[in-house]
């Protein structure tokens, strides 16, 4: 199984759909946490909706266009981090990430999204890499400030989920601005 070391107790791993018991139960033992911040907190509600997601991103990551991993601590899935959208030939993708609210504040996150965007410019010769949060996610604007991430505008409303619509704001990374961690 691919893993990646995040740090000396955690580690960036593959998660298939093989694995769709335990996302299942991950996504429900942490949903109040992720509910007001990621659509696929309402999506996710027993396994076999797990497995369908988990095969979506597996065929995804079959055809280069797009990819999900999950993130152990202790050998626990505890996040994950994911490339919803990935157009190699337009250069543009969108990175996401989640961690149960006892993995927060490690730098587990940072370290996982440093690898994906190193990845993602160096081997995949990606342009632009977008982070997508609301405004009042102070957690999730701290790591893309943190990635070096530039504030590119608000989307009004254009965030729907949970039966709402929210407003979404959208950060970037290009391939020419600094990296902090290189
Ligand atoms: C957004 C989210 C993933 C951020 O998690 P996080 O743990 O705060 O982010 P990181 O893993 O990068 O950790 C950063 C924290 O670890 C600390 N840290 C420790 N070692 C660190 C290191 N080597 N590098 C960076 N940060 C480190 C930082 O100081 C920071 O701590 P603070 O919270 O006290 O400021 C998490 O809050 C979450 O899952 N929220 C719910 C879902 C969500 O909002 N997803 C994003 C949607 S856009």
């Amino acid at each position: 199984m691919l893993s990646l070391p995040l740090a000396p107790d955690a580690e960036l791993t593959s998660l298939e759909p093989w694995q769709a018991d335990e996302f299942a139960e991950h996504i429900d033992r942490h949903r109040e946490h992720l509910e007001p911040w990621i659509p696929l907190a309402h999506t996710v509600t027993d396994t076999e909706s797990a497995r369908e997601l988990l095969q979506r991103y597996a065929e995804r990551q079959a055809n280069g266009a797009g990819r999900l991993l999950g993130i152990r601590q202790h050998g626990e899935l505890v996040g994950a981090i994911l490339f919803p959208q990935f157009d190699p030939a337009a250069g543009n993708c969108e990175l996401g990430v989640w961690l149960a609210p006892h993995a927060q504040g490690h730098g587990l996150i940072t370290k996982a999204a440093q690898l994906m965007i190193d990845w993602a410019f160096e081997v995949r010769g990606m342009h632009r890499i977008e982070w997508i949060t609301m405004p009042a996610n102070e957690r999730s604007k701290a790591v893309a400030k943190r990635l070096g991430m530039t504030l590119d505008g608000v989307m009004r409303e254009s965030y729907l989920f949970g039966g709402r619509r929210h407003d979404a704001e959208i950060w970037s990374l290009l391939v020419t601005d600094p990296r902090p961690w290189n």
